[in-house]
């Protein structure tokens, strides 16, 4: 497969960017084809505005649409920001799943005119894995992003992978970045129910 990491961090020393370098090296390890869109060095506009709104497709958009296209499986990978996606990944989603690229309904989160293609949202988060559950917070997470946003990117299977403890020991990134690692190196095909 091709695969295409999406990177969310302005220091090349952060978790994440280590997080996204173990995911892709598992990858490699698998077999795979890896592409890195480092969304900050590339100085990615974030910014939703009236360059969005009508038929003509920005040309920096277009750009992120094409790597999609050569895609068969998108990880993106952000640190969780107050329960949800720092601004750059926000926008990264926002103007480049496109109303008529990407999606023609609301109704159906099941339904993209995308092809399937795998995904993962490999995500960095400061907060233990039991006060995220017991808060609610997984569950926020799940139905906002999983249930609610990628199928409509046609991302099929997907899956929220949360590093947490990403702030801990050294010991603790260590096993978060083997996390990471083995995502990568046992990413699924994507679905197929067209075929
Ligand atoms: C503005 C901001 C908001 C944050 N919000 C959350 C949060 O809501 N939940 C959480 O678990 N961690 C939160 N964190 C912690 C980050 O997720 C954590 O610092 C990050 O995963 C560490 O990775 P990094 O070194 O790549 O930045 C937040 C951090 C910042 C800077």
């Amino acid at each position: 497969m091709h695969v295409l990491t999406v990177l969310d961090h302005p220091n090349p020393k952060s978790f994440s960017a280590a997080a996204a370098g173990a995911f892709m090296r598992g990858a490699t390890d698998a077999g795979h084809t890896t592409e890195l869109a480092d969304l900050n060095t590339e100085s990615f506009s974030p910014l939703w505005s009236m360059a969005d709104i009508g038929d003509d497709t920005p040309p920096d958009v277009a750009r992120e649409q094409d790597r999609i296209a050569r895609a068969d499986a998108i990880c993106l990978v952000f640190p969780l920001f107050w329960w949800g996606m720092p601004s750059m990944t926000k926008g990264w989603v926002d103007r480049t799943f496109r109303w008529g690229w990407a999606h023609d309904q609301l109704d159906n989160p099941e339904q993209s005119l995308l092809r399937p293609r795998t995904g993962v949202l490999l995500v960095p988060a400061g907060a233990r894995s039991d006060e995220i559950q017991t808060e609610g917070y997984l569950d926020a997470l799940e139905t906002a992003w999983t249930k609610g946003t990628f199928g409509f990117f046609g991302f099929s299977p997907r899956k929220l992978e949360l590093l947490y403890g990403s702030t801990g020991s050294d010991a603790r990134r260590a096993a978060l970045l083997e996390q990471a690692f083995q995502c990568g190196l046992t990413l699924p095909s994507p679905d197929n129910p067209r075929a």
